[in-house]
């Protein structure tokens, strides 16, 4: 694109434009504010920056951007019926399909999805579900919903504000909603109660117990929570912590709900992470990857024996106009295909051994790298002031504003978050090459010691 038409867009989306999180003006002067096109795992920004993201743009994208087999599907899809059905809530045909294929990947007696836009809906969802489903069992006094913080995200509304440990996305829009109950996640480096694992015995999740014994587990609906808390900044939970939790869940009749938006569709390895922990929710939650970036579908993905007495007077009273697109869905199908067809699970456990190896190597001889978490394709690299005392930086944004500098100097977008210190959030494309990864920790390791130089 010409720079003088650039330069129009960019005066055009700072008169009328609010964008997400940014609605500052200085927002627009920044490489990738707007983007022109993608290609691969690259983005191209209207002043033609063409830069690697291993984000996947917050992991949306696993497939990378325009995956010819993902395009042919949605373009097909559309032909027949581009937008919703006549009948609002009529599905298309590759929707039951995506249904299916999802149950036959998930775990246990997973089985039904009912499906909405975004991941937030399909929280949404979920809380509304196991509030229904205790009254529909003549439980109606169990309607509390038991979250984690710091971290654990689960999205925009205040529904899903109220059970997310996002402090800074939940202060504004006090007072948030009522019967909303959080107790520490699991932070092995820094962990709220100064122990260490294994002795610590996953006291981490005994706390759970205390809140349920606390609160009344008979007032108490359902837990919601990722298994790698990806909000706190990719941060996998300790061995055998989510079995706890399922089993607490079960001791006090509490539904187990598990976000998967970010950590499903093979991110780490397996199709959902629960898998990977060897425990099955009660519900798990998608969104992101379920169509593989190419636009807003999300599932709420229920247990046979939950989903079963939601019938005749019972009907879940929840749907949305938009929710479970066909074309989204074909893209869903064409998708989980090529995964199959590439062998991409596998893959991305290879690219978790590589990340490891590498980012724990660039850890070891950096002093301002305090830890590096992997899970399969995520990644989070901590910056830290001083590694022994795990002191952080005290200009975060300063820090961050270098990384993401040097990281644009060097051909890649490092997406470095300020929420919880400077952490460094890698969610790279299953398809991500060894090349490409290449540059990346190259990226990460110019950026480490500049900060070193400039803030030591
Ligand atoms: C773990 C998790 N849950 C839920 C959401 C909300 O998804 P959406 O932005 O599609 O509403 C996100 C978004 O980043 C997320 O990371």
């Amino acid at each position: 694109m010409k720079s003088s038409q650039a330069d129009r867009l960019v005066s055009i989306a700072k008169e009328y434009l609010w964008p997400a999180f940014a609605r500052d003006a200085s927002f627009f002067g920044r490489p990738v504010s707007m983007v022109s096109s993608g290609e691969g795992r690259h983005i191209i920004d209207i002043f033609g920056n063409r830069l690697l993201d291993p984000n996947s743009c917050g992991g949306a994208v696993p497939l990378g951007f325009n995956l010819p087999e993902l395009m042919e599907a949605v373009s097909a899809q559309m032909k027949k019926i581009m937008n919703t059905t006549p009948s609002l809530f009529v599905p298309t045909e590759p929707l039951p399909l995506l249904a299916e294929k999802i149950a036959s990947i998930s775990p246990g007696n997973l089985k039904y999805t009912i499906f909405g836009s975004n991941g937030t809906d399909a929280n949404d969802a979920a809380i509304k579900i196991a509030r229904h489903y205790w009254k529909i069992m003549g439980k109606g006094s169990k309607y509390k919903v038991i979250h984690r913080y710091p971290g654990d995200y689960h999205g925009m509304s205040l529904s899903t504000a109220s059970a997310s440990g996002h402090n800074f996305r939940r202060a504004p829009f006090e007072p948030l909603m009522a019967g909303f109950i959080a107790f520490h996640s699991p932070y092995c480096y820094r962990c709220p109660y100064r122990m260490t694992y294994p002795e610590c015995d996953l006291y981490c999740a005994e706390e759970f117990r205390q809140v349920i014994e606390f609160e009344d587990p008979s007032t108490i609906a359902c837990f919601i929570g990722e298994s790698t808390n990806t909000g706190l900044g990719i941060v996998p939970p300790p061995p055998g912590y989510m079995k706890k939790i399922r089993q607490l869940c079960d001791e006090y009749e509490i539904l187990m709900i598990t976000d998967e938006v970010i950590t499903g569709f093979g991110k780490t390895g397996f199709w959902f992470e629960c898998e990977k922990e060897g425990f099955v929710p009660d519900m798990i939650t998608m969104g992101k990857g379920i169509s593989w970036g190419c636009g807003p579908l999300a599932g709420t993905h229920v247990k046979d024996d939950i989903a079963q007495v939601f019938t005749g007077p019972n009907v879940l009273q929840h749907g949305y106009t938009f929710g479970g697109m066909g074309y989204l869905a074909a893209a869903g199908l064409a998708g989980i295909e090529y995964v199959e067809k590439h062998n991409l699970l596998a893959r991305a456990t290879e690219i978790g051994e590589i990340m490891s190896r590498e980012l724990g190597a660039i850890k070891e001889k950096s002093k301002v790298i305090g830890d590096v978490r992997v899970n399969g394709v995520l990644a989070g690299v901590e910056f830290v002031k001083d590694k022994t005392t795990k002191e952080r930086f005290a200009d975060r944004a300063a820090v961050a504003d270098l990384v993401v500098k040097v990281g644009i100097d060097n051909g890649v977008l490092l997406p470095c978050s300020t929420w919880y210190g400077d952490i460094i959030m890698l969610m790279v494309q299953l398809t991500m090459t060894d090349e490409e990864l290449s540059q990346v920790f190259t990226a990460i390791e110019r950026a480490a010691a500049e900060v070193e130089k400039k803030f030591l």
